[in-house]
């Protein structure tokens, strides 16, 4: 399970597939495109459906495929122009040479070379071709052009080819392609969020995950929290333009793409990497762990034997994490969680207090749909007196869905401190 923020939505990408051996190659870049999170409209030039056929492209990219520049039928469904201003990213691979020469003329007598003049989205070229047509002066002296042109050019991998030569001229491999593409999303996505994201600016710590506390070098205490509370949270607030480190216990789940993260294991680490965390500069703290409340006061250094018919093992209460923090001079925006089986509401205004907690989530946890090993949470939002909000409900919803409505929470108490401040 994971909450990759490389699944870019709602973004539309035309993939033009030119005539060269490497078009095979295209149609594995339409399912990378496609599982990344991108609408795919592909068009082929006359040469490329020497290679492949149009239909293998429709069935892959689940839209019919354009290949010509006058077909009424293709027209009346999403003509050139409309196909043009349709792209946020116009990817030509393979690029043959005749179409990196037709882009540097300007030239205007195919679908493909039309779309190029008629487009305001970027344009990316992926030349594929024997090395010594890539070699060519004109090949290059084309290319200078485009780049000169703001084409953006994926260059060739150098390696054996279809044709027995060896050299410069391969298309990289769809996933490459893919990832750059990716990338380049994320980049324009990252720079709006740090300008205009509910959380720009801002630097988050969020703990996650549960805590290990040994008993002896192969034993231990733990809990079953998977950590994906705090993982989607983490992918959240990244989204919403926040700097994010997430301090995780140990859990199997990926990084939340452009998040740090610090692993620990037990409680005195997570506590220890949390102040730390502070000292770099904290202004919001969410504590999504399920800490152990309690650890071995004494763990031993040897694996413990079996001995006997009982073996008591004496615990010692762990700090609180999130109150502690919530007691230093540089206090953040606190923000805490609870999971509840009866009395939500009283139990959370009374940690919400004991651990001066600025915001506090809680879920009930007698309800089997939602909760520790769920992908789905449903929650109610408690703040503290001073921000004078209403506790919200969150219903049932996907924990992404859920840590996005608590990040518009967490903006929402920090817009009505600054207003409050600002009236002082
Ligand atoms: O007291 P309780 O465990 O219910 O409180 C839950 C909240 O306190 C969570 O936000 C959890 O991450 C945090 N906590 C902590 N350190 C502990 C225990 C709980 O930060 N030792």
């Amino acid at each position: 399970m994971s909450f990759d923020l490389s699944v870019i939505p709602h973004k539309n990408i035309i993939l033009a597939v030119t005539g060269g051996i490497a078009a095979y190659k295209s149609a594995i870049l339409v399912r990378r495109l496609k599982d990344a999170g991108f609408n795919v409209r592909v068009v082929m030039t006359e040469g490329a459906q020497a290679f492949i056929t149009p239909l293998t492209f429709q069935a892959l990219s689940g839209n019919p495929v354009h290949t010509q520049l006058l077909d009424p039928e293709a027209e009346a469904g999403m003509g050139h122009i409309e196909l043009a201003r349709w792209a946020d990213l116009v990817l030509v691979a393979p690029a043959s040479c005749d179409t990196l020469a037709k882009f540097a003329a300007g030239l205007a007598d195919d679908l493909l070379s039309t779309l190029y003049l008629a487009t305001k989205a970027p344009v990316w070229v992926a030349p594929a071709m024997n090395q010594q047509m890539w070699a060519a002066k004109a090949t290059q002296r084309n290319l200078a052009t485009l780049i000169e042109d703001g084409v953006h050019v994926i260059m060739p991998d150098a390696g054996s080819q279809a044709c027995g030569d060896v050299g410069l001229g391969r298309m990289p491999e769809p996933e490459d392609i893919a990832h750059q593409v990716t990338q380049y999303f994320h980049k324009a996505q990252r720079a709006i969020a740090e300008k205009f994201g509910l959380l720009a600016g801002k630097k988050v710590t969020i703990t996650a995950g549960p805590t290990r506390e040994a008993i002896d070098p192969v034993r231990y205490i733990s809990n079953h929290s998977t950590g994906k509370m705090g993982f989607a949270l983490a992918a959240a607030c990244y989204a919403a333009g926040a700097d994010v480190t997430l301090i995780a216990g140990p859990v199997s789940l990926d990084t939340p793409n452009g998040v740090q993260r610090k692993n620990v294991s037990s409680a005195i680490q997570m506590l220890d990497q949390s102040l730390a965390q502070l000292d770099e500069g904290c202004d919001i703290f969410i504590a999504t762990a399920a800490v152990a409340d309690y650890r071995v006061a004494q763990v031993a250094e040897h694996k413990i034997k079996k001995a006997g018919d009982e073996l008591n093992v004496a615990l010692i209460k762990n700090p609180d994490i999130v109150a502690t923090i919530a007691q230093q001079a540089k206090r953040p925006f606190m923000v805490g969680f609870a999971a509840e089986t009866r009395n939500i509401e009283e139990y959370a205004a009374g940690k919400l207090v004991a651990k001066k907690l600025d915001m506090i989530a809680c879920n009930d946890v007698s309800r089997a749909d939602i909760g520790f090993a769920s992908d789905e949470n449903a929650m109610t939002v408690f703040f503290a007196e001073q921000y004078q909000l209403d506790k919200r409900d969150l219903e049932k919803a996907s924990k992404q869905e859920i840590a996005q409505q608590l990040v518009e929470a967490m903006h929402d108490a920090l817009h009505h401190t600054i207003q409050a401040d600002d009236e002082l």
